[in-house]
């Protein structure tokens, strides 16, 4: 059996849920792991069983073995390494977001035209098993004509710092690194309607909180909490062209009473959806409300299920076995509608789409 050569940019965090899904796939052969941090390349080689470690992504591109690259790295990387990937004949599975602007995001679509090669984003909730069901009954008509959703990830203490604080690395605060998930989510679920408007505020009220004692949160593994130029919470409100409508809060920092609040809802004419924290289904029958509770493995996405779910769905899509379900011009708009949030909040306006 040929197996696909894959190598991965970027060996920090979330690198691990790339490289394990990758070595444990039979048809993947980990060729390569780059990052600059040459330390962090070759433990990761060692760790993961890879053949080549490289500080240069260019070295690793110019490498004709490699097929496929997943881009693990910080957000205002991801446009001009997938061009240069694309370019390179490379197959790329890229980490959210899929750029940190709409002008760049655009030109890695055009890049992906021009290649014929595949981009999918890496909008892994989709790929957690609850997802999954539900998108089964949806497209069965089970929720009816879906025209509203609800979805908030609120962190009371969970600004990771390091790049993650830095709006120029990041893009943004919470909205770029979780807010994304539970949009795309929800977007996802609703058929990805057209974005008609979006209005959002962000706010800059409490900072990164580094202050607060024994309490332990989770810390980029270059963690300084000396400099944070991101929001510390934002909301919005996306209406869609169909009549639909998004709402949506998320924070890195906020006096809430819980640790962390992360739900996520969808309600059609026939029936409705919590998909996290706990899933269930709702509708009625025989004149009764039900709450359905469906019986699967991983009812809240559970972390490396949905990785290895997100990584087979690439390497079937690379050996061009199936479409991918999260590609190019996803990323796009939802980098649309989060810079349209900071837009809307910065103006003090509802930001029309054309
Ligand atoms: N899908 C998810 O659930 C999820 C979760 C966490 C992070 N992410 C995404 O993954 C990406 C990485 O996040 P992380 O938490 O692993 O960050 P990290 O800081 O832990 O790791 C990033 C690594 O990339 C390396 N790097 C940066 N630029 C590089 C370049 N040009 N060439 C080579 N190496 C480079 C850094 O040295 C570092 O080792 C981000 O885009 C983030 O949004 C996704």
């Amino acid at each position: 059996m040929t197996k696909l050569k894959v190598a991965v940019i970027g060996a920090g965090s979330i690198s691990d849920a790339h490289l394990t899904s990758y070595m444990e796939h039979p048809e993947v052969e980990l060729y390569g792991i780059v990052d600059m941090n040459e330390e962090r390349a070759r433990a990761a080689v060692q760790k993961y069983g890879a053949k080549v470690a490289f500080t240069d992504y260019r070295e690793m591109l110019a490498d004709p073995q490699v097929e496929a690259v997943s881009i693990c790295t910080w957000n205002n990387t991801h446009g001009a390494l997938s061009i240069a990937a694309l370019e390179a004949g490379k197959h790329v599975l890229c980490e959210k977001p899929l750029c940190t602007t709409v002008e760049e995001a655009l030109l890695v679509e055009e890049a992906v035209r021009r290649s014929g090669k595949l981009l999918m984003v890496g909008f892994v909730r989709r790929f957690g098993t609850n997802a999954q069901v539900l998108r089964r009954f949806i497209d069965a008509g089970d929720l009816g004509e879906v025209y509203y959703a609800k979805a908030s990830y609120l962190r009371r203490l969970g600004n990771p710092g390091g790049w993650f604080a830095d709006k120029e690395r990041a893009g943004g605060g919470p909205l770029f690194d979780i807010g994304i998930h539970v949009i795309d989510l929800c977007w996802y679920l609703m058929g990805r309607p057209k974005v008609k408007s979006v209005s959002g505020n962000t706010y800059k009220k409490l900072g990164n909180r580094s202050h607060i004692k024994n309490l332990t949160f989770y810390k980029a593994a270059d963690y300084d909490a000396s400099q944070n130029t991101v929001e510390d919470m934002a909301n919005a409100l996306i209406r869609f062209e169909n009549g639909a409508s998004l709402m949506v809060d998320v924070s890195f920092t906020l006096h809430a009473k819980m640790k962390n609040e992360f739900a996520v809802k969808i309600f059609g004419d026939r029936g409705g959806a919590e998909i996290e924290p706990d899933f269930c289904i709702v509708s009625e029958k025989h004149d009764t409300i039900i709450n359905v509770t469906p019986q699967i493995d991983h009812p809240s996405f559970e972390f490396m299920d949905g990785f290895r779910n997100e990584i087979d769905h690439f390497v079937q899509a690379c050996l061009g076995r199936q479409e991918v379900i999260s590609p190019v011009g996803d990323g796009v708009e939802l980098t649309k509608i989060l810079c349209a949030i900071y837009e809307s909040s910065e103006k003090g306006i509802e930001i029309q789409f054309g």
